[in-house]
């Protein structure tokens, strides 16, 4: 099994090319089953996420062509993936594929809208907490579908002449649950209103794309979105938004390692509420043409308190990283996870680095400490192995993080990127 080796102390500088956005890419793959003509994506990246979904849509019926692999300078490369789904082949998402990733569950939406029915096992995924699928039930079942669980699997079966449109209030905010009522609802007969929806930005990415194929849907962004139902969808070009949490997670290993880098092909604009906890901990950051500056002084990183929440607030997904980071602040913070209730794997493996965090509940205290000291660790899930490699790159000595599975899902070379600016990090294979 792969490893990373990192030893500590170097500073980054230079230039991070900023990829497609894991969480927008798997929705808009999915969102090719909708369409019999070809669905082309741009910015695709290249993750092991990405690949077993290929699979699991090849499984479906979609055809995919993979091309337009372009080099730049600063080492980056962008796919662009073309997907067409001439005819739906099998409507049964089985067990042995669907376990592995929860996002291949959202297949449900497309293959119950097209072909009015759809067999789905009950997913896997991330161990970050219990993580139902009862919102995607009732929101389904809202729009007529009759929906039944035989078997780990959910059987889910629309009524004759398809689905119907329907005002449906999501009782807690789901992203995936909100890109499936879309996809869902944009086959449907009539308008669909979404209240308390997921304002996350992959969303309203899912929109953009999903209109240019002829839907008809509004308000994405907001709490409220509306869907008017076309009773079929064409094909279209769609550049996948830059990854926030990627950009997030190499604007935390500067403010951490310290240096100074730009991240290129992002948006500051997309994540507000991380850059902003990041400036109050001392990090410098701007907007600069086609990216972000980040100026990282790494010894004198000041605490700052952190809640998760749904976008526009904190993101989950850079919890971990913010915590790292917060090992080495002078003085005490406090990271407060209300999103997945099993989403501190972390905290244990921070410590064998010499961190002193306390749980209680869903807070975390972290007093800072003044150094890390590099040693063995793993983690269980994807963001909790990247705090794992930004806590290495501050820490004295060598850092091994095992189970590196977990950073290939969601980190497009991570290695090459931190190594060319000045960072020592390495995989070692076996
Ligand atoms: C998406 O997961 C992301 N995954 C996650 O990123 C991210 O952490 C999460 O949104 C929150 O931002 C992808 O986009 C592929 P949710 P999702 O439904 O859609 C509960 C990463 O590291 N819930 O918004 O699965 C759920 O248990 C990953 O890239 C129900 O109770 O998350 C959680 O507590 C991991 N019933 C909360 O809602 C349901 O039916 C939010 O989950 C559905 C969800």
């Amino acid at each position: 099994m792969d490893r990373i080796r990192i030893v500590g102390g170097n500073a980054l500088n230079g230039i991070i090319p900023i990829s497609g956005a894991k969480n927008a890419a798997l929705p808009l793959m999915i969102a090719s089953l909708l369409t019999s003509d070809t669905l082309t994506l741009e910015n695709v990246p290249h993750l092991a996420d990405v690949e077993l979904l290929l699979r699991i849509l090849g499984n479906h019926g979609v055809d995919v062509a993979v091309n337009g692999r372009r080099e730049r300078q600063s080492g980056s490369y962008a796919r662009t993936v073309h997907f067409t789904c001439r005819t739906i082949v099998d409507t049964t998402a089985p067990y042995d594929l669907v376990s592995k990733m929860r996002a291949s569950f959202w297949v449900i939406g497309p293959l119950l809208a097209r072909e009015g029915k759809a067999r789905v096992s009950l997913p896997g995924g991330c161990a970050i907490g219990t993580r139902p699928v009862d919102l995607f039930i009732e929101g389904l079942a809202a729009l007529g579908a009759t929906m039944e669980i035989d078997g780990g699997y959910i059987e889910a079966t629309a009524p004759k002449g398809g689905l119907i449109g329907a005002s449906y209030t999501f009782p807690k905010v789901s992203v995936g649950a909100t890109h499936v009522m879309m996809m869902a609802a944009s086959l449907a007969r009539g308008v669909t209103t979404i209240h308390n929806a997921a304002r996350e930005p992959e969303v309203v990415d899912l929109a953009n794309c999903l209109n240019a194929m002829g839907a008809k849907i509004s308000g994405a962004g907001t709490q409220t979105i509306t869907i008017e139902g076309v009773t079929s969808l064409s094909g279209a070009r769609h550049r996948v938004l830059p990854d926030r949490i990627e950009t997030g997670t190499y604007a935390m290993a500067v403010a951490m390692a310290g240096g100074d880098v730009t991240l290129e092909d992002t948006d500051i604009a997309l994540l507000d509420t991380a850059i902003e906890a990041l400036r109050r901990s001392g990090a410098e950051i701007s907007a600069v043409d086609g990216g972000i500056r980040v100026i990282g002084h790494g010894d004198a990183i000041r605490p700052v308190d952190i809640v998760t929440e749904p976008f526009p607030g904190f993101p989950t997904d850079l919890q971990a990283q913010f915590m790292g980071l917060m090992t080495r602040a002078q003085g005490v913070a406090h990271v407060t996870e209300t999103i997945f209730e099993n989403r501190f794997m972390h905290v244990q493996e921070l410590a064998r680095l010499g961190a002193k965090i306390t749980l209680n509940g869903q807070t975390a205290r972290i007093d800072g400490v003044q150094r890390l000291r590099g040693a063995p660790v793993m983690a269980t899930d994807l963001r909790a192995s990247v705090s794992l490699v930004i806590a290495g790159l501050a820490a004295e000595g060598e850092t091994l993080v095992n189970r590196v599975y977990h950073l290939d899902r969601g980190f497009e070379r991570l290695e090459e990127k931190l190594t060319r600016c000045g960072a020592i990090v390495e995989r070692i294979s076996g």
